[in-house]
């Protein structure tokens, strides 16, 4: 049996959260899972620079070289069971995942959300947009999520939060970076090797 976990990250821009995670691998922070491919749902995005440049394997899957939705889901799980994934981590992946496929990888799905779900989240509520909402709203503490993927957006099991303060001067370009470097980046390589852990006690095949 392999003593790690496949792991595949999807992504679909600058890949900031990607690189945490190949830094960890590198630091050991991550031990319990390998990043075995990066998946992009778009041609341009940086983090398919990050990833060649760590010699990790790629792969673009985007809505514009499928007929439908549904072929394209189609290709996305080729892909992941070809490469034998136990986990997939959504690093800033800006494309939607049906149902049925999050009933598919049931608890095998692991998002980074930039609030403290249930907050600023769900529906409408991606990049700037949420750190917009959070400064209109007036909160003095922000933060990010790691969840679970279900059929509801940010609606899955919560694995690990972390807080960051909101400070008077913040824009939501400010707010975002801070809640970036403080909280992002270092609760997704931690919530991935806690849930890679877990999957490992379980057994994957070799
Ligand atoms: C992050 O803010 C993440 O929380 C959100 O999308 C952004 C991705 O940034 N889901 P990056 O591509 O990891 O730099």
């Amino acid at each position: 049996m392999r003593d790690f976990v496949n792991i595949a990250v999807l992504v679909s821009g600058g890949g900031t959260n990607l690189q945490a995670l190949i830094d960890a691998e590198k630091s050991g922070v991550l031990k319990s899972g390998k990043i075995k491919i990066v998946i992009s749902s778009s041609y341009g995005a940086f983090a398919l620079e990050r990833a060649k440049k760590s010699g990790i394997k790629t792969a673009v899957i985007t809505k514009k070289d499928f007929k439908t939705a549904k072929e394209k889901e189609a290709a996305l799980i080729k892909t992941i069971e070809e490469n034998d994934i136990d986990l997939i981590i959504l690093a800033g992946y800006m494309s939607i995942l049906s149902e049925s496929f999050t009933k598919r990888f049931d608890k095998r799905i692991i998002n980074i959300h930039p609030s403290l779900i249930p907050s600023f989240c769900g529906e409408g509520f991606y990049g700037l947009k949420v750190h917009e909402a959070a400064l209109e709203k007036g909160v003095k503490v922000t933060g990010a999520t790691v969840h679970f993927v279900n059929e509801i957006p940010d609606g899955g099991e919560i694995i690990m939060q972390k807080a960051v303060r909101v400070l008077k001067k913040d824009t939501a370009e400010t707010l975002q970076k801070r809640v970036m470097r403080l909280a992002e980046w270092k609760i997704l390589p931690q919530a991935a090797e806690k849930v890679s852990k877990n999957i490992l006690r379980k057994g994957v095949s070799e």
